[in-house]
């Protein structure tokens, strides 16, 4: 972690806790995280308990803590990339919103392994969450077999140059979740320095962007994060927070990740003499709300160099777009199931 980026802790239930159980475990890490005033908590239930989190999370939470600069955030796992349509058994993001999400995952490698999701897919669902004020969480990882290959900075930079062509990312533009397939669910997680190398050069790629990008983009860890090795990850500079999927289902696994996260900032804050606690990240999106600060007249913001948005809410150019689509990414027709 490093001092100038807040970090996230999102749990990412999947196919489980889409019933009453959501609203029990929201409300137990929603209570328990307050305390952790230097960290970002997302949700991400299954869309049938969005608006019973978001719900329950409002009221845990109330408004305060969204007037003091954190709260818990509700994220979905998918969206269509159109707002509405013939498309059976899709979910658009006026309907996220609709429901209380403003946070989306996209392109998780299981959606890509099971729902044959494409680079490109992703890339059209990136864009429109991003129209639609939903931050998106953009997962990227390589494969057993493509890692045992040497492929992993490969695989890597065609998975991002592919999404990031679709539009013209700001800083704070939304998060970036770097998740080996190998290590989702397995129990084996990455060495942290091992992980650390992946996440400084997703780092080098966002700066072909802009220098305000690549410092402002979170980048979390995805794979097999518990308890008992968070820190290690959260301690390598790279890696801004973790993507965390079965120990997320525990609120108090979770949540003493988010303790994690929190000591680990405390200690960096300390050390180095970051932002006072509760001050947000420069050119994020607010966590809660989805409301942008930059176009509050922040000081914060202006100072720690984020660029202004134009009055229709799309980041002002800073005319340095490195990265280019990739010729390869035929549209396919299987992203929309
Ligand atoms: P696990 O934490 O269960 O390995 O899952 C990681 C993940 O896929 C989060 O999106």
């Amino acid at each position: 972690m490093n001092p100038f980026r807040r970090p996230l802790i999102a749990g990412n239930w999947k196919m489980n806790a889409g019933g009453q159980e959501a609203c029990v475990l929201a409300n137990e890490v929603a209570a328990k995280t307050r305390r952790f005033d230097r960290v970002d908590v997302v949700l991400a239930p299954p869309f049938t308990a969005i608006a019973a989190v978001a719900h329950e999370v409002e009221e845990t939470r109330g408004s305060i803590d969204v007037d003091e600069g954190f709260g818990v955030g509700v994220a979905a796992q998918n969206m269509h990339h159109l707002q509405s349509g013939a498309f059976t058994g899709e979910i658009s993001t006026p309907m996220l919103r609709d429901a209380g999400a403003t946070w989306v995952i996209l392109g998780h490698s299981e959606r890509r392994q099971h729902f044959y999701e494409t680079d490109h897919g992703v890339a059209l669902k990136t864009k429109a969450a991003l129209d639609a004020e939903i931050r998106p969480i953009v997962c990227i990882g390589e494969t057993l077999a493509e890692r045992e290959a040497g492929e992993t900075l490969q695989v890597i930079e065609r998975q991002l140059r592919a999404f990031m062509a679709a539009f013209e990312p700001s800083p704070g533009f939304g998060v970036i979740a770097y998740e080996p397939v190998w290590a989702i669910g397995t129990g084996k997680v990455a060495k942290p320095e091992d992980a650390q190398e992946v996440h400084a050069r997703i780092r080098e790629l966002l700066a072909e962007v802009s220098e305000e990008v690549a410092e402002a983009t979170r980048i979390l860890y995805g794979g097999s994060v518990k308890a008992d090795n968070a820190a290690g990850l959260l301690e390598q500079l790279d890696i801004d927070g973790a993507l965390v999927g079965g120990a997320s289902l525990d609120a108090e696994g979770f949540v003493k990740i988010v303790e994690a996260a929190q000591q680990v900032a405390d200690k960096l804050a300390e050390e180095e003499g970051g932002p006072p606690s509760g001050q947000r990240n420069a050119g994020e999106l607010d966590a809660d709300t989805g409301a942008d600060e930059r176009d509050t007249g922040d000081a914060t913001s202006s100072e720690e160099g984020a660029p202004p948005s134009s009055a229709d809410g799309v980041p002002a150019s800073d005319g340095a777009v490195g990265i280019e689509p990739d010729d390869d990414d035929a549209v396919d027709d299987r992203e929309n199931t």
